[in-house]
């Protein structure tokens, strides 16, 4: 987590600086801070709380310089705090750092450097960093020709952990350093200036033109030109990437929050995300995915290995890939899979799901199987992420930035892109019945238009949220293929109105938090597999005589029962299902958030990109 910026140029910093930390407080906003050179000193601006409190520090506007480096934080090592806030400096001033991940070695580190004589002023991690790089400066690299890269490139030897670390100096004010280790970092390149980011969205309305740093790799940029090095400090050309997102990608656009946008957007984000992948006149087709029968055919098991919300889109993907292509799939969390000695070899196909394709416990996952002789497939919406480097195979959802912190369309997109492969696998595998998969793929390319359907119609949604928002805990149930939503729409709910709530899969709930249900606690019920109808309606039925008030999502004839609220969906496959009856539980979530008074976009404790175990 932890957001980085940095410009060096012909124009003024701080407002550039400012702008992109903005962007990037999704990835931590509990302080934030900025360091420039003026003339030959560097000052450092920085507290705790958000942007705009580090906007509306005194002296941030007249700061004049044109090279500069910033931080958005979301506290690991020291509480928020203003000693703890980045940039930090060695002591005596001259090398500036802000870094992103964590150094797990720091305590090792900082005795070293107090027997050395160095103070620290904070608790962070990072602070042993620009007082390593002066102690190598002054040491190891004092004749070399390259003093500054060497002197970091000595610290970063010492270093134990994840970082994409911002160096500059006033022994060098015409260069920024920066190198990167699991953790994300791009360069913008422009005419006679170049940005740094965390991510491409932050600094998308300065430059379509960008570097993607690797593991080890070093940048010294300067306003007109960057120089390459790989770990041994030896130099290197490096290939500049055109991105086709338009700059608005990553603005409101006339919405009140991110979320709120990217909800509207899920239609053109499945439609992209399909692009010319399916059709029904021809079998499914991923250009760069040079994935045979007779690979398949030796694959006895698929993993799918993901957090959070991309977890989720795993569990419809399990449905999937075992109905249509009739291959045994598990799905697991990140931080559990890399810890258990899964069994998996090559005969298993282990396909990660990430949005960011920055989380840090995905990509050790990723890394494990691969050790274990597993083929990998990374699935991601972000170009060159560090997941899509690390895969055997990547196929990309296309559904633009996503700068909310609670998962909307990236979601949808990731499940419509796995349906996509599982018909693509059972096509090539001939696992499944034509006509069934010819059915499914119209149903695919219908999405798009039912879900334009039901963001016209929100008015019932917004209703409902504001009887509920007060309430305290809420239950989510569904079975089979709902159970997936019921688990993901819960997700929603927690993240962002921050009200308790569980999901059960509706047959589950007999056998212990039946005991919850009271008088008038709201139960959520998911029906869209018309297999399933008459079972879950008895077990709806079952909290309904305990007093719970019910809220149904469904596509289903459910005849003229009891329940307090329906908001029918659009009925289409049950095993895509869950890509429409989330649309209104995403949009139930957003407003009670809104209800409440929350910021939707920014929900305590949480960052978008959790680039650290
Ligand atoms: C964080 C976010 C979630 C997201 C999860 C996985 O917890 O708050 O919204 O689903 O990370 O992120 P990824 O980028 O790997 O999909």
């Amino acid at each position: 987590m932890c957001g980085i910026v940095g410009y060096i140029g012909n124009k003024k910093a701080s407002p550039i600086l400012l702008n992109g930390l903005s962007y990037l407080e999704y990835r931590g906003y509990d302080s934030a801070g900025i360091a420039v050179i003026e003339v030959n000193d560097i000052v450092v601006k920085k507290d705790k709380g958000r942007v705009k409190n580090l906007s509306s520090l005194n002296g941030i506007n007249e700061l004049k310089s044109s090279i500069g480096i910033a931080h958005t934080r979301w506290a690991t090592h020291g509480k928020p705090s203003m000693e703890n806030s980045h940039p930090h400096m060695d002591n005596s001033s001259t090398f500036c750092v802000v870094h992103n991940g964590i150094i797990e070695n720091y305590n090792e580190l900082k005795e070293f450097l107090i027997s050395k004589g160095y103070n620290f002023i904070s608790q962070t991690d990072t602070e042993v960093i620009p007082n390593l790089i002066h102690y190598h400066y002054y040491n190891k690299c004092k004749s070399s020709e390259n003093r500054f890269l060497c002197a970091v490139k000595s610290a970063i030897n010492d270093l134990v952990g994840s970082y994409a670390l911002e160096i500059i100096s006033n022994l060098y004010p015409d260069r920024i350093i920066v190198v990167r280790k699991d953790s994300p970092l791009v360069i913008g390149k422009s005419e006679n200036e170049n940005y740094i980011s965390s991510d491409i969205p932050a600094i998308l309305s300065y430059t379509k033109n960008f570097y993607l740093l690797d593991d080890n790799e070093f940048a010294v940029i300067y306003n007109d030109h960057i120089d390459f090095f790989d770990e041994n400090l030896c130099m290197h050309n490096k290939e500049i990437k055109n991105i086709e997102w338009s700059a608005s990608a990553a603005d409101k656009n006339g919405f009140e929050d991110y979320m709120l946008k990217e909800i509207y957007e899920q239609p053109q984000a499945i439609r992209e995300t399909i692009g010319t992948k399916l059709s029904n006149e021809t079998s499914c087709l991923f250009d760069d995915l040079k994935i045979s029968a007779d690979y398949l055919k030796t694959i006895n098991k698929i993993y799918i290995v993901a957090c959070g919300t991309a977890m989720h889109a795993g569990l419809v993907g399990k449905t999937l890939f075992e109905k249509l292509c009739k291959i045994q799939t598990e799905v697991d969390i990140a931080s559990e899979f890399r810890y258990r000695n899964p069994i998996i070899d090559d005969k298993t196909l282990c396909i990660y799901i990430s949005q960011s394709g920055e989380t840090a416990d995905t990509i050790a996952a990723l890394k494990l199987a691969k050790l274990n002789g597993a083929r990998t497939l990374a699935i991601s919406n972000v170009i060159g992420s560090s997941i899509t480097r690390e895969a055997d195979y990547t196929i990309y959802t296309h559904a633009g930035p996503e700068i909310a912190v609670a998962s909307t369309k990236a979601y949808t997109s990731q499940v419509v892109l796995i349906a996509i492969l599982a018909i693509f696998f059972a096509e090539l595998l001939g696992s499944c019945d034509k006509n069934i998969i010819s059915e499914l793929k119209s149903d695919i390319i219908e999405l798009p238009i039912k879900i334009e359907e039901l963001l016209n119609n929100v008015d019932k949604i917004k209703e409902f949220a504001k009887t509920v928002y007060t309430q305290k805990d809420m239950f989510f149930l569904g079975r089979g293929i709902d159970y997936c939503t019921a688990m993901e729409g819960s997700l929603k709910l927690k993240e962002i109105s921050y009200i308790h709530s569980e999901a059960y899969a509706s047959g589950e709930l007999k056998h212990g938090p039946i005991a919850l249900i009271e008088n008038g606690i709201i139960v959520i019920g998911i029906i869209t597999d018309s297999n399933l109808v008459e079972k879950s309606i008895s077990n709806l039925q079952e909290v309904i005589t305990r007093g719970a008030k019910t809220l149904i999502i469904t596509n289903q004839n459910i005849g003229n029962l009891n329940f307090d609220n329906v908001i029918n969906i659009p009925s289409t496959n049950a095993l895509i299902s869950p890509i429409l009856a989330i649309i209104p539980l995403q949009l139930l979530s957003y407003y009670i958030s809104k209800n409440k008074g929350l910021d939707v976009d920014k929900p305590r404790n949480l960052a978008k990109s959790v680039t650290v175990e």
